[in-house]
């Protein structure tokens, strides 16, 4: 894909990892896709374990792929939910963006597929850097 890959198919990839969302405890489904400045769009899930403390949210899971995928410029990231409202990434998972790029634009979509854009810096003033 180009540098011109566009938000659809940024927000599908979001929407089809949210499909496979491994949550069996919360019932909270979430999907993430990031995109790249290459064009890559990488997604992740949130995946919730026995021992509950392992979970990983579908953010971070898209930075792994992506990152093992050997991209580290992230553009933008469409995140979803299972839920009407609009729902915003964790703390843990605001400080992992704002390390590659406070920049980042950020695409929240509700299960009614409403969306909300914003820059992640606007969301995560005077974040830890070391
Ligand atoms: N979750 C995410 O995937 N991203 C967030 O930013 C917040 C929470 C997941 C983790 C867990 O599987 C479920 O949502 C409920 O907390």
């Amino acid at each position: 894909m180009t540098a011109k890959t566009s938000d659809k198919a940024l927000i599908k990839s979001a929407l089809d990892a949210l499909k496979n969302s491994h949550s069996p405890h919360s019932g909270f489904r979430v999907g993430a896709a990031i995109l790249t400045t290459s064009g890559g769009i990488y997604p992740g899930t949130n995946v919730e374990f026995d021992a509950f403390s392992l979970t990983v949210c579908a953010e971070r899971a898209a930075i792994f792929n992506a990152v093992s995928g050997g991209e580290k410029d992230f553009v933008k990231i469409a995140i979803a939910t299972s839920s009407r409202k609009f729902k915003y990434p964790c703390g843990l998972c605001r400080q992992a963006m704002m390390e590659f790029n406070p920049e980042l634009e950020v695409i929240l979509i509700t299960s009614d597929k409403e969306i909300k854009r914003f820059i992640l810096k606007e969301i995560m003033p005077n974040y830890f850097k070391l």
